[in-house]
This record gives C-alpha cells, sequence and structure tokens, in this order.
C-alpha cells in the first residue's frame, strides 16, 4: 500500500506534485453530498480525556498562542478542551466540531453563542480543506479499521468519489489515522497540533506510514509516551504528540517515556527522562518497553564466535526454538524452569528443556552441534 504513496500512478503523478497534495485530493469531496449521520449503535470512538489531561495539552498549546489565534478542535466530544482553556486563549477564534448532537448540551451551544466561536454538529471528514487554523487540539476517535465499513465513518465518506486507484492511505489505518492526516492539512504553515491518541501507530505498520507523513509534512517537537495507560479504566497506553507544520525549520524529537497519569498528577520532573530523538530516528527507534534480559552478562555470546561448524541456521528471535533442546545431549545446556512453583501464569507441555548457557568455554560437542 505505502507503495502507491512512493510510485503513485502514473496519471495521477502527472497531475499531483507533492505529498500533501496527495492527501488533499485523498480527503477533497463533492459538498453537496453530506455524509450520512451516525446509527444509534455506531462505534464514535467516544472516550473522553482526563481534565488533568487535557490541561497538560493546553499548557503546551499555550506557548504557541498569538493574538487572536484559530484554533479547531474537530471532535469536541463534551467540549473537553475548550471548556479546560482559561483566560489566556479569551482571544482566540474557536471551531468545534462534534457529530453525535447528543453530546451538544445547552451549555455548549452556550458557550459557542460568543462572536469569535463556532460549533458545526456535523462530520469533521464534511469541514473543506481551504479552513486553515493556527492550532489543533484533539482527542481523535479510535475506531479500529474493521468496523469503519459502513455509517458515518465509513471509508467511503472519509475518501469521496476519489479515483478507486488511489490509495495513499493504508487501508488497515485506524480512524485517528485519519484525523491526524486530515488535521495537518488544516493546520496553516507554521501551525501546531496538540493530540492525544493511542500508541499503536509507534508499533503498527499503519504507524509506519504516520511517521513517514509527520517527517514529509513537518516534524514531530514532542512525543509524552504515557506507556500504561492515560484514560479512566482504559489499559491501554496514549501518547500525547505536539506536531508543527513547518519544513523548513527542523529540531529534534524530545521523547518522554512516562507511566501514567501519575507522572503528571505527581509532578514529576518530566524532562529528567527525556530523550533527543532525530526526526529520521523516528522511524527506527524502539518504543517497546526495553528487555530485562542482560545481554551484556557473559552468558550471551555470538553465535559465530563459539561455533567451529559454518552457522546454517540463522535466529531472527531472542528465545528461537532452534536453540531450545527437549533433552539435556550438551554440557552446557542449562534447564530452563528451575522451580516449577513459581509458574504462576504459564502452563508447560514438556517436562523440562535446556538452552545453551555458554559461560566461559565451550565443549567440543557443542561447537560441533
Ligand atoms: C475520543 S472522543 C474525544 C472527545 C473530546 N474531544 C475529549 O477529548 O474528551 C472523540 C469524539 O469524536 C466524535 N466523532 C466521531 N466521529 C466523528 C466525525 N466524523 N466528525 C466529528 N466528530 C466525530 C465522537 O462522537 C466523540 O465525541
Amino acid at each position: 500500500m505505502l507503495s502507491t504513496v512512493c510510485k503513485p500512478y502514473k496519471e495521477i503523478e502527472e497531475v499531483v506534485k507533492t505529498f500533501e497534495e496527495q492527501l488533499e485530493l485523498f480527503f477533497s469531496k463533492d459538498f453537496e453530498n453530506k455524509t450520512k449521520n451516525p446509527k444509534q449503535d455506531e462505534n464514535l470512538g467516544q472516550v473522553f480525556t482526563p481534565t488533568i489531561l487535557a490541561s497538560f495539552m493546553i499548557n503546551i498549546l499555550r506557548n504557541e498562542l498569538k493574538h487572536n489565534s484559530s484554533i479547531l478542535d474537530p471532535c469536541i466530544g463534551p467540549n473537553t478542551f475548550f471548556n479546560a482553556m482559561s483566560e489566556d486563549f479569551l482571544n482566540c477564534n474557536l471551531k468545534g466540531i462534534e457529530i453525535d448532537i447528543n453530546l451538544v448540551s445547552e451549555q455548549i451551544k452556550k458557550f459557542y453563542e460568543s462572536p469569535k466561536r463556532a460549533l458545526i454538529k456535523g462530520n469533521f471528514f464534511d469541514l473543506p480543506i481551504s479552513e486553515k487554523f493556527d492550532l489543533i487540539i484533539q482527542n481523535p476517535p479510535y475506531v479500529r479499521q474493521e468496523l469503519l465499513a459502513n455509517g458515518a465513518n465509513s471509508k467511503e465518506s472519509i475518501r469521496y468519489n476519489v479515483s478507486s486507484l488511489f490509495t495513499t492511505i493504508p487501508s488497515q489505518s485506524n480512524l485517528y489515522i485519519y484525523f491526524l492526516l486530515k488535521s495537518i492539512l488544516h493546520l496553516k504553515e507554521g501551525g501546531v497540533m496538540v493530540a492525544v491518541i493511542y500508541d499503536s501507530w509507534l508499533y503498527s505498520s499503519f504507524g509506519k506510514f504516520l511517521k513517514e507523513s509527520f517527517l514529509k509534512l513537518g516534524y514531530l517537537d514532542s512525543i509524552y509516551h504515557f506507556k500504561k495507560s492515560a484514560f479512566d479504566n482504559v489499559e491501554i497506553g496514549a501518547t500525547v504528540i505536539k506536531f508543527v507544520k513547518n519544513k523548513s525549520h527542523i529540531k529534534s524529537i524530545s521523547y518522554f517515556p512516562l507511566n501514567d497519569l501519575n507522572d503528571l498528577i505527581n509532578n514529576t520532573n518530566l524532562n529528567a527522562n527525556c530523550l533527543k530523538l532525530k526526526q529520521q530516528e523516528l522511524l527506527t527507534y524502539s518504543f517497546n518497553n526495553h528487555s530485562k534480559i542482560n545481554f551484556k552478562s557473559s552468558l550471551f555470546q555470538p553465535l559465530k564466535t563459539i561455533v567451529t561448524e559454518p552457522i546454517q541456521r540463522g535466529t531472527s528471535a531472542v528465545v528461537n526454538s532452534h536453540f531450545i533442546f527437549s533433552k539435556k545431549e550438551l554440557p552446557e545446556l542449562k534447564p530452563i524452569v528451575k522451580d516449577v512453583s513459581q509458574i504462576k501464569t504459564y502452563t508447560i507441555n514438556q517436562e523440562n528443556a535446556y538452552i545453551l548457557a555458554v559461560n566461559g568455554s565451550v565443549s567440543i560437542e557443542t561447537k560441533k552441534y
């Protein structure tokens, strides 16, 4: 799928020059055809942002405020972000969108009555890309691609009537990817987006596409990675990202590995754990928890340093069945299971298994094996 971005179909390549133009084409719509209203049982990804996290994100945005800044929240829910904004934001032009009219309370309607504020009760994918903003803040809906077949957020509604051959965004993408990419199109040059999203983009194949898109459209200023969770009752890792739509003045990424919201509540010094990554490292850096195994221990030796025969089978994983033995047939083999009573969550289907533990000298049999 990615190759279609790099090598678009010839006819399109002639018309569409840049990646941003490709995305614009992807999201372009015939505005006489508004999308459907959501069905009662449609999954709209309604997980709301806890107040402490909303305030944290607003603080990040505050540093970017200018007089009369225009700010978009493409999916306000109960108006979480704009409600949490302090007086510094009074002069801003605020636009909020929400598809689920059941969430738009009288209080929210009142909030948008003032002249510098606008509420759209409708679909973010209907907002023309010609509308641009200085700042965007959002918690986009998280809906898996399998559930994007029908309804208000169907892929058809998102990508309306564009050549069926032209598939810029990988089809496995979660709904939040479409929200982020369309939002970037709505940013003015130099504009800033702060968003909270689940952390699947750090590990998945569609996440790779998102990372490449960030690099093509601007740069990531910071990633706050809540590895355990950032939402009430949802035990999934999340990230708060700050993206800047500026290709000429690129900085390194400040990456903050955190646990959960307690790191914000306890006023932990976030900068103490901050890592600086080059923008390109976004594509290669391993954001997983680091291994607890100490590979520097003398137990671990590169295979090529201990063999006399040529290596015929490579290894692709830390624990590879090629190197797990069911019998103690070599002197250096050590049982993997030492004390079965300590095992709480796993079941084992053999009495024992052995692993090569080369600590010091290596026997001739093992070298030959
Ligand atoms: C994850 S919630 C976040 C709500 C709020 N911003 C917050 O942070 O608490 C996502 C919101 O997006 C709304 N939504 C889903 N699809 C939408 C669409 N296509 N256009 C606008 N809003 C949409 C949902 O109804 C939901 O309120």
